[in-house]
């Protein structure tokens, strides 16, 4: 704590040996009331949630498991964009803390060599037209073996240590997640989301690439323009058109 100086984010550390999910304690405590800037940090979860209803595993010891109470004064439809600023805030603590250099992927990913090392989920308490809280979930994989990582996963998957070829702190870690998104959280309530939206992209490795996208309309192929000023991924349509996509699961083709 007394690392993070003057940051509104981590004022408040809360520590768990092990939880269901350091979500739903963040959810909760944000709906009892607890400030913004509180940070929830778990050795092990036993119920870890990832995007669409999939489990995020989580065994103790190896990685970090993380949430962030903020209390943006937004209306709900911009909440996603908060999501962005948590992959760059972790983008940014990865390049300071491990010299590596992670690329973004929508919506919420982060890859090292192509392979996932880091997923977030952000959730929110709302009301019809202003948002109570934004619970910014991170799980950073980051001195997991390449024995720990199961080959059923959905994607492949990597950690930190596996492309550093060293361990690393997670307490650094978790440190400068924080700074860094204290420092993204000012600027997007000077600036608004643009200056995030446009390091996020040049963090993005398929922008200009085609891809397949399966979301709920089925499967769209395109190629990616970017992002818009609500987080949705937008693409280049074969005939001309461009689509904007506000949730699915984008998968590379080959040129
Ligand atoms: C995904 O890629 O599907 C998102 C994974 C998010 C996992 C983190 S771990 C800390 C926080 N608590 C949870 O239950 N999930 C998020």
């Amino acid at each position: 704590r007394s690392r993070l100086g003057e940051s509104l984010v981590g004022r408040r550390v809360v520590c768990f040996e092990r939880t269901d999910s350091t979500n739903l304690q963040a959810l909760r405590l944000a709906e009892q009331g607890a400030e913004e800037g509180t940070v929830l940090i778990a050795e092990a979860q036993d119920a870890g949630k990832g995007r669409l209803g999939r489990s995020w595993l989580s065994p103790p010891g190896v990685n970090l498991y993380t949430s962030i109470i903020l209390r943006p004064e937004i209306p709900p439809w911009d909440a996603p964009q908060m999501t962005f600023l948590a992959a760059m805030a972790v983008v940014r603590a990865v390049e300071e803390v491990c010299a590596l250099s992670p690329r973004v992927k929508w919506p919420n990913d982060l890859l090292l060599g192509g392979r996932k090392v880091a997923g977030l989920l952000s959730e929110l308490s709302a009301d019809m037209d202003r948002v109570r809280a934004v619970v910014l979930g991170i799980g950073l994989n980051v001195n997991m073996s390449p024995e720990q990582i199961p080959s059923t996963l959905r994607y492949p998957a990597t950690s930190l240590a596996i492309e550093g070829g060293r361990n690393y702190s997670r307490i650094d870690l978790a440190c400068a997640i924080c700074r860094h998104l204290d420092a993204l959280y000012r600027l997007y309530r000077e600036r608004g989301f643009e200056p995030v939206r446009l390091a996020w992209e040049a963090n993005c490795d398929l922008i200009g690439r085609r891809v397949e996208v399966s979301c709920g309309e089925g499967t769209l192929r395109g190629r990616v323009r970017g992002i818009d000023g609500d987080g949705a991924l937008l693409l280049d349509g074969p005939g001309g058109g461009v689509e904007r996509i506000l949730a699915g699961d984008v998968r590379p083709l080959g040129t």
